[in-house]
Formats: structure tokens, C-alpha cells, sequence
């Protein structure tokens, strides 16, 4: 059987319909340009949100164009609200006062939040915004059910070294266990694990990650440990052993796409029926109750002048390159970056008022998976100017999502007979505000062009 690396596959799909014939791209030997430093985990380059969560320093302009990576919280996160989410393009990285950053549509039912993908999304991704370098995260969860539908509890760093537990909607009796080292597809590292209806039942699946051992664990029983001393490459020299900071991911994806690779579909049992009888008001769903996280001490070894954040300082993207540092940056804009985190071309221009702002002439990215122009509310809303002029893109099909969003609210009715979500209306207000015009309405009309 195939298997494909999934955060790739996930990133293609993520990234697709955005790329801008002039978009660069960012990779191996292929670094971006000093105006649009920062390379996004979809491997395009761009300013603003690309230089957060995701950033991969080592195919960035610069270690420094990445913003710091905020320090590992220990915290247990009941998932019942919207409160401690924002959508990434309404934030700019100040990690003290939210958790969370989404994309996609995520809705409120029964004390949990779910993750849906509606026909021709692309589904649903929930990143913490702390990173965990070392430590126990769990996570109970139900998964969605079908062909082509793919659940994913995962650790990922910014070097792309990944820890997963992946749930294939047509195999609710395992989870897929994983793991990769700075993204290298290797076929040999995922192992099933048994598991009773993760459809039906709620599961606490465990990510025990500490420098020597990695367990896999369902329900408090270890299923599957790895030693990093087992993982080393003569290769590439190095341990192939998820070593670097990390975020948390939660996400319920298309891979049964036919614009997705054949192994990706294969892998995931096909391709995806959107008029399945395991969709529910219009959408497929997972649902996450709660995270936990408990941070472990950082590595005896580790270069520390410091406690809030975590950087590179070396192209390895190994262990021993993490420095722990003091260093904390909020970007001031959408057009800001590591290297410039205070500026704000809108805020410059606000004297002089703003059509010769030079950010809205640009047609840099700023929001990775999301096309176009930056931030249009949220407390964190740069000006008027950045409103204005973030309205360019596909205004036309807002509505489209509109409307495919407030069906999948409306009602929700999981076996029982539940109510809709508390957050529904919250939810179809924020998620007006925060895609009107950009990243989600190009990405409903592109995909559905793709996938009809
Ligand atoms: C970040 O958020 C915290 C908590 O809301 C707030 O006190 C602080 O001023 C914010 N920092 C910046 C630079 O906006
Ligand atoms: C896991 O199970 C699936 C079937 O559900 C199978 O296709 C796949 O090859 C298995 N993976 C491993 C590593 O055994
Ligand atoms: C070792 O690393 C090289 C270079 O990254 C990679 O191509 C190869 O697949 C790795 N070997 C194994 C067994 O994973
Ligand atoms: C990094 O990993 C190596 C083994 O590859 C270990 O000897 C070293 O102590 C680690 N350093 C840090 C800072 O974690
Ligand atoms: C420790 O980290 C700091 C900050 O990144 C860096 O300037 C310094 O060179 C590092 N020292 C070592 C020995 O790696």
C-alpha cells in the first residue's frame, strides 16, 4: 500500500488554488526573495501570516524572518467555544491571549467543537498557536466516516518533522500511526493501531514525546513506542526522530480528491461521495472535546538565554539548532514580517490617507492557503486602509459561502437529535467578517471548478 505524506498531500490541496502565477516558491536550495521572506508551510512565499505558525526558517530569506515560535504552555483546553480560536487571518501572533487559529468552518455542538468540510472545501485545520518542544498531548476526539475522508490528530514543526495519529473515514477500527523527519517521505514508519468505533466513541489518543522515546496511546494504553536511537540515518547523519518544535494540529481533510494524487486517494479508500449518508447538514464532521497538554522541561543540552521562545539559529533543523530565547515579536500587519515585525504600511499612510499605500499596490500573500490581502477585523485589524483594501479578491463568490456555511449550521442533528451549534451564528458572523471576499470564497469556487 502507498503511503503518502499526508502534510504534503494536505498542503497541495491547501495550496492549489492560490498559487499566483507570480507566487514564488520555497523549498530545498530554493530560499525566498528579501519581499516576500517568509515560506509558509505550503511552500510559497509570502509576508504577514506567512512569517507565523508554520514558517519554515530553513527556506526562509532568513532564520529571522519566521517570527519566534512562543514557548510550550501546559494547559487543558475544553474545546466548548469559539472563544480561544481565531481565524488565521485575523491574527498576528500574539499568543498570550489565544490558543487557537483556524481555517475552515468549525461549529459548536454538545460541548465540543466540530471540524466539518462541506462539499468542495477543503475541510478544516486547528493549529495551537504554542508551540510543544517535548511533552504529553492528548487529545479525545471522534472522526468522520466515509471514502476518501481523512481525520488527523498531528504534532508538526516548522522543520516539518510530523507525529500523527490519522483515522481513514473508510477504517473506523485503527488509527494510522506516523511520523516523519523534516518531511522525507518514507513508507516504513506508519503502523495500524486497533481501536474500537472512532466514529461512535470518543477516544483519548496520546502523544507521549519526549528526546529518547515517542509513544503512541489510546485510552492510557501505550500501543506503539519508538526510540529515537532506532531512527538513525547514515545518510542524511542524522536521527530521522521528530526532534524540533511543534505545533498541534487537529484537521478533517479531502484526501479522496481526483486533483490529489492516485496514492493520496488510494490511501484513503477512494474518492469522496459528497452525497454521502455520513454527512450531516451538508458536511462531513469530526468533533474534539479537549486538549490536554503537559509540557516537559526543555533538553538538558538545549541553548537557552531565555523563556518565551523558541528560534533556529542553523540550516540542520536539528535538536541541537532550537535556541530558547526571549525574543517575542507581534507583527504590527498583515504586510509585517520577522525581519520587519513593526511595520504597517496603512498605519504610515493614515497622515497622507491611503490610495498611495504601497502594500495595496502589491499583490504579495499574506494569509498561507488563503489568497490576497490580509486582515478585515478581529482586534487585531490593522486600519481602514488594510479593509478597504483587502476587498479586491472574489468578492463576488463571498456569498456563496455564505450560504454554504449557514447550511451546515443550521440544525445539526447528530443521531439524537442535538440542537444546531451555540456558536453557529458566532461562527457565520466571524467567518463573514474574517473570509468575506478572500482565501475561503476562491478556494470553494476554484475547487468546486476542479473537482466537477
Ligand atoms: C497581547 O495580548 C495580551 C493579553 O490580551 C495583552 O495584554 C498584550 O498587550 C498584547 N500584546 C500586544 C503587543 O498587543
Ligand atoms: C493499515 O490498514 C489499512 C487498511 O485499513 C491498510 O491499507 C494499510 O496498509 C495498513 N497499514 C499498515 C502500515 O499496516
Ligand atoms: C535517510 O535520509 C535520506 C535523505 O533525507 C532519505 O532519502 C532516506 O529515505 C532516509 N532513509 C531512510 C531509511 O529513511
Ligand atoms: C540532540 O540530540 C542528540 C542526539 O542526536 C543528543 O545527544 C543531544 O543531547 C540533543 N541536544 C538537545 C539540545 O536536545
Ligand atoms: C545560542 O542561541 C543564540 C540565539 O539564537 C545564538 O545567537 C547562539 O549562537 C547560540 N549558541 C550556540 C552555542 O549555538
Amino acid at each position: 500500500m502507498l503511503r503518502y505524506f499526508a502534510a504534503a498531500a494536505l498542503a497541495a490541496i491547501l495550496s492549489s488554488p492560490f498559487v499566483l502565477a507570480d507566487t514564488p516558491t520555497c523549498g530545498p536550495g530554493n530560499l525566498c526573495p528579501q519581499d516576500a521572506p517568509c515560506c509558509s508551510q505550503y511552500g510559497q512565499c509570502g509576508v504577514g501570516a506567512y512569517c507565523l505558525g508554520g514558517c519554515d526558517p530553513l527556506f526562509s530569506h532568513q532564520f529571522d524572518s519566521c517570527v519566534p515560535a512562543p514557548v510550550c504552555q501546559s494547559a487543558d483546553y475544553q474545546l466548548k467555544s469559539l472563544d480561544d480560536v481565531k481565524s488565521i487571518d485575523t491574527y498576528l501572533g500574539n499568543a498570550s491571549n489565544i490558543n487557537w487559529v483556524s481555517q475552515g468552518q468549525l461549529v459548536t455542538y454538545n460541548d465540543a467543537l466540530l471540524l466539518t468540510m462541506a462539499q468542495d472545501t477543503v475541510g478544516t485545520l486547528l493549529s495551537s498557536t504554542h508551540y510543544v518542544w517535548y511533552g504529553k498531548i492528548s487529545a479525545k476526539l471522534t472522526t468522520s466516516q466515509g471514502q476518501g475522508v481523512v481525520t488527523a490528530f498531528i504534532m508538526m514543526s516548522d522543520v516539518k518533522d510530523e507525529i500523527d495519529f490519522e483515522f481513514i473515514g473508510v477504517d473506523i477500527e485503527h488509527a494510522q500511526s506516523n511520523y516523519y523527519s523534516q518531511g522525507v517521505t518514507n513508507y516504513h514508519n506508519g503502523l495500524n493501531l486497533t481501536v474500537s468505533n472512532t466514529v461512535q466513541n470518543v477516544h483519548e489518543y496520546t502523544i507521549d514525546w519526549q528526546p529518547d522515546t515517542l509513544t503512541w496511546s489510546i485510552d492510557g494504553t501505550v500501543l506503539r513506542t519508538l526510540k529515537r536511537s532506532d531512527t538513525w540515518n547514515a545518510t542524511s547523519n542524522r536521527f530521522d526522530y521528530p526532534q524540533t518544535p511543534s505545533r498541534i494540529m487537529l484537521s478533517l481533510w479531502p484526501a479522496g480528491l481526483s486533483s490529489n494524487d492516485i496514492g493520496t486517494v488510494e490511501w484513503a479508500g477512494g474518492l469522496i461521495n459528497w452525497n454521502s449518508p455520513y454527512m450531516q447538514n451538508g458536511y462531513y464532521y469530526a468533533m474534539v472535546q479537549e486538549v490536554s497538554v503537559e509540557c516537559y522541561d526543555p533538553p538538558s543540552g538545549a541553548n537557552k538565554t531565555g523563556s518565551k521562545s523558541y528560534v533556529y539559529n542553523n540550516e540542520a533543523g536539528t535538536n541541537n539548532t532550537v535556541a530558547i530565547t526571549d525574543d517575542s515579536e507581534i507583527l504590527a500587519s498583515f504586510y509585517a514580517t520577522g525581519e520587519k515585525p513593526n511595520y504597517n504600511p496603512n498605519a504610515a499612510a493614515s497622515g497622507s490617507k491611503s490610495s498611495s499605500a504601497p502594500a495595496a499596490t502589491q499583490s504579495l500573500e499574506t494569509v498561507p492557503g488563503m489568497s490576497g490581502g490580509g486582515n478585515r477585523g478581529g482586534d487585531n485589524a490593522p486600519s481602514s486602509a488594510a479593509a478597504s483594501e483587502a476587498t479586491g479578491t472574489a468578492t463576488g463568490s463571498a456569498a456563496s459561502v455564505a450560504s454554504a456555511s449557514s447550511t451546515g449550521v443550521a440544525g445539526f442533528n447528530q443521531g439524537g437529535g442535538g440542537n444546531a451549534g451555540s456558536g453557529a451564528s458566532a461562527l457565520r458572523k466571524e467567518g463573514r467578517l474574517g473570509m468575506g471576499g478572500s482565501g475561503l470564497a476562491v478556494c470553494v469556487a476554484v475547487l468546486g471548478l476542479l473537482v466537477l
